[in-house]
């Protein structure tokens, strides 16, 4: 009987909280977002629940408006490099921007991640969608790249990655002490990279790791952002919320793999999602309004601003329609943006309606752990999901999760009680890209393989003629 399809998880570790008031909860602690004892705990957690990986988002521009674990939290390598001492099973996932930084710096960051973890590091490929970031790198705002461009810079971004990543081949450090062979000389290749954005010669001066390339993820839903993950990510973080959206998303972005010779299977899409558990479907209201009644509006419109480059929403009618926008927003989070302008429209919503769904988003997986888990169960049976990056909607959210939500999938027979495997692939069950310089030399032997034996079956037919 085949086996049967398993649900992947993530956890996001976003400190002392996801929305602009979580730090103020009760049980939320406050400086979580720079206290390293806080993510210690939280990654052992979520790998007692056998979670495939540890997610952390990230950004490069602040201001006083943003959401208080943006302002004060930590890098994404740096953090995670420190959780990967500490567990031995679960991914690390961190965020890095294409937009400002160098391939060869990320690639080599990644790999060292990769081989600290003994094979378990995944990187979140974004493009920094506000403005403002280049200030903080020396560029003036108006060369901040526009939408369509920071598609282009990630997707060249992105083959250089790889192609340093395969400076090495496997076998290609000898360490032979007895002749003093470091390294097999055929089995160094050096990049030679020429193209719009980048020139980087390589190689890359760290080898392949256990699980052979890092797992790259990629977060951006517009049209480009799909064709960027379609042809070279390995798993697309998401943000639908209804099971129609996100069964359509799924559609789309698996479709779009398999016209570019892709396997669906070899690309895997993830929604982040918010969940509050409690014992009964009120008691888990009851604590989604708690959190809800912490954020003033003032905190909403300030939240919803940063979609639109920090926009003012202040200066409009709290009461009246949504206001017409035209183009703003389109450079920044675009698919965001979009679906923010077209679900007012459609549904004629108030701005304050408006502000309010976004700051504190009323999700389907809000309940009892039963309900969580048939909620979750239905999506994934139906083809909208491979897994869910899992949000904690309260401080207390992903023990929670790990206690209640966890044994009743895995009694279902949908997540594991054990990790597979010790490798991020190998548990989300992602092939080892092979080195492309192992495999062109593997496919050269066999074809001059064939062209020997056909030689000698010519010259065994030609003797007994
Ligand atoms: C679900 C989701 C998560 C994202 N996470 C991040 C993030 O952690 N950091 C970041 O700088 N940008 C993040 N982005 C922004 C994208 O990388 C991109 O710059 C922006 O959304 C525009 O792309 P899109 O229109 O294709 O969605 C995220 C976008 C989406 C849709």
């Amino acid at each position: 009987m085949a086996e049967q399809r398993k649900l992947r998880l993530g956890a996001v570790l976003h400190g002392a909280g996801g929305n602009l008031a979580g730090w103020r909860h009760p049980d939320a602690v406050a400086d979580a977002s720079v206290n390293f004892q806080f993510y210690k705990q939280q990654a052992i957690k979520a790998e007692e629940g056998k979670f495939d990986f540890l997610f952390i988002a990230d950004g490069l521009y602040i201001n006083e408006k943003s959401n208080p674990h943006f302002l004060n939290r930590f890098e994404p390598i740096t953090i995670l490099s420190a959780l990967g001492a500490v567990t031995s099973k679960i991914g690390l996932v961190g965020t890095l921007s294409t937009s400002y930084s160098q391939p060869f710096t990320v690639s080599r960051q990644f790999s060292s991640l990769d081989h600290i973890s003994g094979g378990r590091a995944g990187w979140n490929v974004v493009t920094s969608p506000l403005e403002g970031t280049a200030l903080n790198y020396s560029i003036p705002l108006e060369n901040h790249p526009d939408h369509s461009k920071r598609y282009r810079i990630a997707a060249e971004y992105l083959k250089v990655a790889r192609g340093l990543w395969d400076s090495w081949e496997d076998d290609a450090f000898v360490r032979n002490k007895e002749t003093g062979e470091f390294f097999d000389q055929s089995k160094l290749h050096t990049l030679h990279h020429e193209g719009e954005f980048f020139s980087v010669k390589g190689p890359l001066n760290i080898a392949r790791s256990k699980q052979g390339q890092p797992v790259v993820f990629q977060a951006g839903s517009s049209d480009s952002g799909r064709n960027l993950a379609a042809a070279s990510a390995d798993a697309i973080f998401t943000n639908q919320e209804t099971l129609e959206d996100a069964i359509a998303f799924y559609q789309d972005v698996k479709g779009r793999a398999a016209d570019l010779g892709r396997s669906p299977d070899e690309i895997l899409i993830f929604p982040g999602i918010g969940v509050i558990v409690g014992d009964t479907d009120e008691e888990a209201e009851r604590k989604y309004q708690e959190v809800a009644n912490l954020i003033s509006i003032d905190n909403a419109l300030d939240n919803l601003g940063r979609f639109f480059e920090h926009h003012d929403f202040k200066q409009y009618p709290l009461d009246g329609p949504f206001p017409e926008l035209g183009e703003l927003g389109k450079n920044s989070f675009q698919s965001t943006t979009d679906k923010i302008k077209r679900e007012a429209k459609e549904q004629g919503l108030t701005l304050r309606q408006v502000a309010q769904r976004s700051a504190t988003p009323r999700t389907p997986f809000i309940g009892t752990p039963e309900k969580v888990a048939d909620i979750l169960q239905e999506w994934f049976e139906k083809g909208a999901v491979d897994g869910f990056i899992v949000g904690a909607g309260v401080p207390t959210g992903l023990d929670e999760f790990v206690e209640l939500v966890i044994p009743v999938l895995q009694r279902r027979g949908l997540f594991r009680s054990e990790y597979e495997a010790d490798t991020l692939r190998g548990n989300l069950g992602l092939p080892i890209p092979a080195n492309r310089y192992t495999e062109q030399r593997e496919k050269l032997k066999g074809t001059e393989e064939e062209k020997a034996e056909a030689e000698a079956a010519a010259a065994q037919v030609n003797g007994a003629v």
